[in-house]
This record gives C-alpha cells, sequence and structure tokens, in this order.
C-alpha cells in the first residue's frame, strides 16, 4: 500500500502544495520549521481522520484562513483510493472516493498508516492515556466493530460518569444496572481486541527490540489486567466488577474500573521501563512497539502500512539507524529530517526539499 500524491491547501504553513511520493523511501527535508512535519501530519490525518499530535482539527487551518483541504491518493490491493478531507472552524467532511462519509469508521482500514516521532516516547513515559490511544488508534485501523464498540462504550461511560454526580442516591442505585449491562457489553467487546492485539504485539515488539540492540535487551510487553473467557463471560466480569464498585464510584463521582482504566507494562531486562530506562532504551522500545504495529498489520491485512517516521532518525545512534532504515526497506517510508544525507545511510530515495510551507523544486 502507498500514497501516490498529496495535496493540501490552506492546510499549517501550506497556501497550495501538490507532492509525488513513492513507494519506496521518500525524504522530506528541510531546516526548521518549514513544514516536513506538518506534510507528514497530513498523510496520517488522511489514514485515520486523526492528527498526531493536534487535539482539534481547527488547528490544521491557515492562520487567517476559512477552511483546509487535503487531498491524497493511495495504491493499494483493492486499485487506487481517493482520500479528501475539507475541515472547517467547526467542522470537517471526509470523502472516500468522491462519496462523503457520515461516520470516521468509514475512513479507517482504507489507507493503513503506523506514525512515529520523537514524542511517541510518551508512550512508555507518560500515563496510561498514552497507552490506550496507542491501542484504540492502532486497533480502530484494524477493526471496525473495536471501534464502533469504543466510542458506544465511551458514550456510556460519560453518560454514567453524569450519573454518578447526582445527589440522589436512590436514583443512582436504580439507574446503575440499566447503564452497565451496555456499559459491560461493549467493554467485553474492547477488552477482547485489545488482549488479542497485545497477545500480537508482545512477541513482535521483543523481536524488532531484540534485533534493534543486537541482542542485548530483551522487551516485554504486558497487559496489566488479564480477561479470558467468551466475550459474554468478560462481560460478566466486567459488570460484577462495576457493581462491587458502585459505593466506591458514587464516592468518586466517576466510574473506577473498565477498560478505561487499563494499562500495558513495557518491562526491559526485567526492568519497568517507565522508571528505569535510558532515553535511548525507551526510545529503541518506543520504536520496537511501532515496528511490531506495522508487522500486525502486514499479518491481518496483507500489506505493510504507511510507515511516516517523524525526525527519528537524528535521535538514534549509527547502528540503529541502519537497522531502521534495513527495516523499512520494502514499504512506503515517508521520513522526515533536517539533513537528508546523514539519515540515508546510502539507500536510494525520492528527495523533497521543503522550504516555507512549498516544495523547493
Ligand atoms: N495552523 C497554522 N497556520 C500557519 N502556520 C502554522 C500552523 N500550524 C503550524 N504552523 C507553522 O508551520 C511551521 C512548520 O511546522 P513543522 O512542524 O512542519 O516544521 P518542521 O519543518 O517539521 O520543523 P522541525 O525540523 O523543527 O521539526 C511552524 O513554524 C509553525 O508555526
Ligand atoms: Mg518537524
Amino acid at each position: 500500500m502507498h500514497i501516490k500524491n498529496l495535496t493540501l491547501k490552506n492546510f499549517r504553513n501550506y497556501s497550495d502544495e501538490s507532492f509525488t511520493f513513492t513507494d519506496g523511501l521518500n525524504v522530506l527535508y528541510g531546516r526548521n520549521a518549514q513544514g516536513k512535519t506538518n506534510c507528514a501530519e497530513a498523510v496520517f490525518y488522511l489514514c485515520t481522520g486523526v492528527s498526531p499530535r493536534a487535539r482539534r482539527d481547527r488547528q490544521l487551518i491557515k492562520h487567517g484562513e476559512q477552511r483546509a483541504e487535503i487531498s491524497a491518493t493511495a495504491c493499494g490491493r483493492y486499485g487506487d483510493v481517493n482520500i479528501s478531507a475539507s475541515i472547517w472552524e467547526n467542522g470537517r467532511e471526509i470523502r472516500v472516493n468522491g462519496n462523503k462519509i457520515s461516520k470516521n469508521a468509514d475512513l479507517l482500514g482504507n489507507i493503513f498508516s503506523v506514525f512515529f516521532s520523537p514524542s511517541e516516547l510518551r508512550l512508555i513515559q507518560d500515563g496510561p492515556d498514552e497507552r490506550r490511544r496507542f491501542l484504540n488508534i492502532s486497533i480502530s485501523q484494524l477493526s471496525r466493530p473495536y471501534y464502533t464498540a469504543l466510542l458506544r462504550y465511551n458514550k456510556i461511560l460519560e453518560q454514567r460518569n453524569n450519573l454518578l454526580k447526582d445527589r440522589d442516591t436512590g436514583l443512582i442505585y436504580d439507574t446503575l444496572p440499566v447503564w452497565d449491562e451496555q456499559l459491560s457489553k461493549y467493554a467485553a467487546v474492547v477488552v477482547r481486541h485489545r488482549a488479542d492485539f497485545v497477545a500480537r504485539l508482545a512477541p513482535l515488539a521483543m523481536q524488532e527490540h531484540f534485533t534493534l540492540t543486537d541482542g542485548a535487551e530483551e522487551l516485554s510487553v504486558r497487559p496489566q489486567k488479564k480477561y479470558s473467557g467468551s466475550d459474554e463471560e468478560v462481560r460478566d466480569v466486567i459488570f460484577d466488577e462495576l457493581r462491587r464498585n458502585y459505593e466506591r464510584d458514587i464516592r468518586l463521582g466517576y466510574t473506577s474500573c473498565g477498560p478505561h482504566r487499563d494499562d500495558l507494562d513495557f518491562v526491559i531486562n526485567g526492568q519497568d521501563a517507565k522508571n528505569f530506562a535510558s532515553q535511548g532504551q525507551t526510545r529503541t522500545a518506543a520504536l520496537s512497539v511501532k515496528l511490531a504495529e506495522m508487522e500486525i498489520f502486514k499479518q491481518l491485512s496483507g500489506e505493510y502500512p504507511v510507515l511516516i517516521l517523524d525526525d527519528v532518525m537524528s535521535e538514534l545512534d549509527l547502528p540503529r539507524r541502519k537497522k531502521l532504515a534495513e527495516r523499512a526497506q520494502g514499504m512506503q517510508t515517508i521520513l522526515t529530517c533536517t539533513h537528508a544525507e546523514r539519515v540515508l545511510c546510502g539507500r536510494q530515495s525520492n528527495k523533497i526539499r521543503i522550504e516555507g510551507g512549498a516544495v523547493k523544486r
């Protein structure tokens, strides 16, 4: 799977620019603050419907403009697909092959993409939110039932949390079981998909980390909580857990258990990475997890995703850079950096120089 071309209009610091990509290595290079990451961000946005960094879509619109337009054509197993997005102050419209989609679920799965940047260190170092975000974005690309269950779960959770803040405890006790029946049903779908995903991810991440470190380090990825059994069994376990926590939840005013509290542990050579790993180790572990994610896309869809590497080469030592360059062979890679020569390790590439929100031709 690869993206053939991309057009940006009033997107971030771009007014109107087009890019042509090859199915191999594409290097966006140029000085700081010219628009390299912005371009990489646009690619990921068209693949997933979310920006890897902006929390609000309106941040993507060029300052002083009303509307950003982005569009790309990708080529995959099933032929070409065109995706376009139009973003304005209070909304957006996404089209797949010219047809307006009503739900983000209809966008997901058209172009798979894995994004890696230095801020992916947060995956290991930050709180559990980052790890759930990783799982959610990744699994949602692969599974529509997951994405739909997650949206429903979050919606009911919000209503449940509102209820918990009510002063009428009688009403709360009467209503909770009704919410929890629904909540635990969707929770079961979410936790089962996550468990399957992590079960695939863990051995692959271990292998990638082993390779990147020349066998010096062993990375384990472990879910903090394990659920087993059928969907119905998991649903019952979660339903009971919610019930056991009624009193606590009412006291706290929010729901204290469930998949919105799940977390993963990253362990390097037997030690918790979050508290003990060096910067380089953390970076390598995060990269291993992303490469493993890429491999899962390949296993499940038959094609490698578009690999976006934003500014990561400069932070790796030469052997790791070489290994990563080797690893990215055979799949479309969009890489940003300040000095193209330094990161290429002799590989052929499509070099695109970016200056002031434009391609320097
Ligand atoms: N909505 C926006 N409208 C106009 N300009 C923006 C907008 N959002 C970001 N920019 C500008 O885009 C510029 C380029 O940002 P970008 O992150 O793409 O730089 P970069 O080329 O990746 O640089 P670096 O090498 O430092 O990572 C920044 O100077 C930023 O201020
Ligand atoms: Mg950048």
